[in-house]
């Protein structure tokens, strides 16, 4: 199946994402906060909690939730960030695909949850996705959730990634309506400040 997937912004935007994993990896190292989206994913769920970390790159908001004592299963399908991540966290489970591929078979497969109490997608992971998937990506967390589960999703509205797109609220709250989902809050970032216009985090339930 992720062979016929189209390919992601991400993925399209090549050596221009490439210092993504570097960055993160230079923050730590020099003993930076890089889980403030992490603190709030721990805040929305009750311990031991599953959780998914959808587009979870080089690994750091999975492996701070692990940390916490979750069962977070994190998916990413780049290669190099798989890598990073299985040597920067190596308790932090990743499966090497991307949120389409992610059914009950592959999931069963991979020896992790098929329903999950939150799922992590931060990080602009919903501005790098294929063009015109960003429905039908909606729709497969949504049927990842376990009853009462939510998503957790933020991205930047002005001043993001060069190769991301822009995703104006009132079409991320259209295909979240689409996608059978609700909007239960929006935020202008992780610390749960009013609605601004540089950045969005959203809380979404089923509809
Ligand atoms: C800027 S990185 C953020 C990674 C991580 N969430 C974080 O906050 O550190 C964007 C990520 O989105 C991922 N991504 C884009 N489209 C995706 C998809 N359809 N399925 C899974 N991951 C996707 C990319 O592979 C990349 O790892």
């Amino acid at each position: 199946m992720p062979d016929l997937l189209p390919p992601t912004r991400w993925a399209l935007g090549g050596a221009r994402n490439t210092g993504y994993g570097e960055r993160f990896a230079d923050l730590i190292a020099q003993g930076e906060d890089v889980v403030g989206e992490g603190r709030l994913a721990d805040a929305l769920v009750g311990r031991g909690a599953r959780i998914l970390d959808a587009g979870s790159g080089m690994g750091r908001i999975g492996g701070y939730l692990h940390a916490c004592g979750h069962r977070v299963t994190a998916a990413e399908p780049d290669a190099t960030l798989v890598a990073q991540s299985r040597r920067t966290y190596p308790g932090l489970t990743v499966v090497p695909h991307e949120i389409l591929a992610l059914t009950p078979e592959a999931l069963t497969g991979a020896g992790v949850p098929t329903e999950y109490d939150l799922v992590v997608c931060v990080g602009n992971v919903l501005a790098f996705l294929a063009e015109g998937t960003e429905v039908a990506v909606l729709e497969r967390l949504g049927s990842l959730l376990a009853p009462g589960g939510r998503i957790l999703a933020g991205f930047h509205l002005r001043g993001g990634p060069a190769t991301a797109r822009s995703y104006p609220p009132d079409e991320f709250a259209a295909d979240v309506t689409a996608a059978g989902l609700r909007v239960d809050h929006r935020f202008g970032g992780y610390d749960l400040r009013p609605v601004d216009d540089q950045y969005a985090v959203w809380v979404l339930a089923r509809g």
